[in-house]
């Protein structure tokens, strides 16, 4: 099972690459997955060479094929002017419309106040509407209060985070879970829907 954790964040250090590895480490704590990770500080000058799919170099189409690719996505922003970042949603106007249908989708925030929180319902599980993804019922939000030197430090956060991860193998195939397998509904129903 390939799961992809992709940080919205353009700086570093970053609170938000943190909670994401955070998730995917504790994704691989309980099942046998392959991580990666896309960190936008690094690729959105990549991505934004490109304007459009198809002017995609070689470096952005690994990008894009990457996340296209993933039986699971953790994806995680800073909270920017009330909603995700310009730079996440230039990585999903790159991506295909049909290629994210039935994945599964932890979603993530940090953020200055607790106010915008819910900027996780309103912007962000929306987007993900839109590729027909499947988010987990459960959201990870953490304020700056949250960490400490950009390491989380509130347990709240941390039990969202293992809550987050109960709901995702709740969502998944039994058979997603087998070392190395990919259930075929995760990436096959997304290409039989072209034909529609
Ligand atoms: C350009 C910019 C806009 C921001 N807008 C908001 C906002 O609307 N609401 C909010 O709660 N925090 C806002 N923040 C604060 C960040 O969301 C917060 O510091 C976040 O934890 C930064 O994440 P990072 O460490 O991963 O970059 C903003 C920060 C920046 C740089």
């Amino acid at each position: 099972m390939k799961i992809l954790g992709i940080s919205g964040s353009v700086k570093r250090p970053s609170r938000t690459l943190h909670i994401v590895e955070r998730i995917v480490a504790a994704i691989g704590q309980t099942a046998d997955v392959e991580a990666d990770l896309i960190d936008l500080a690094d690729a959105a000058p990549v991505l934004f060479r490109a304007l459009r799919a198809d002017q995609l170099d070689e470096a952005g189409r690994a990008i894009i094929d990457a996340v296209e690719a993933a039986d699971v996505l953790v994806v995680g922003s800073p909270v920017y002017r009330a909603s995700y970042t310009g730079a996440l949603k230039h990585l999903f106007d790159l991506v295909d419309f049909r290629a994210l249908q039935g994945r599964r989708v932890i979603l993530a925030a940090t953020g200055g106040t607790p106010l915008h929180g819910l900027m996780l319902e309103h912007q962000f599980r929306p987007l993900f509407g839109f590729f027909g993804a499947v988010t987990v019922p459960t959201t990870v939000y953490a304020v700056e209060a949250d960490f400490t030197e950009y390491t989380l430090s509130n347990p709240a956060v941390e039990a969202r985070i293992a809550r987050a991860v109960a709901d995702l193998f709740d969502l998944l195939p039994a058979t997603a879970l087998a070392a190395g397998e990919t259930h075929p509904t995760l990436r096959v129903v997304a290409r039989e829907t072209v034909a529609n």
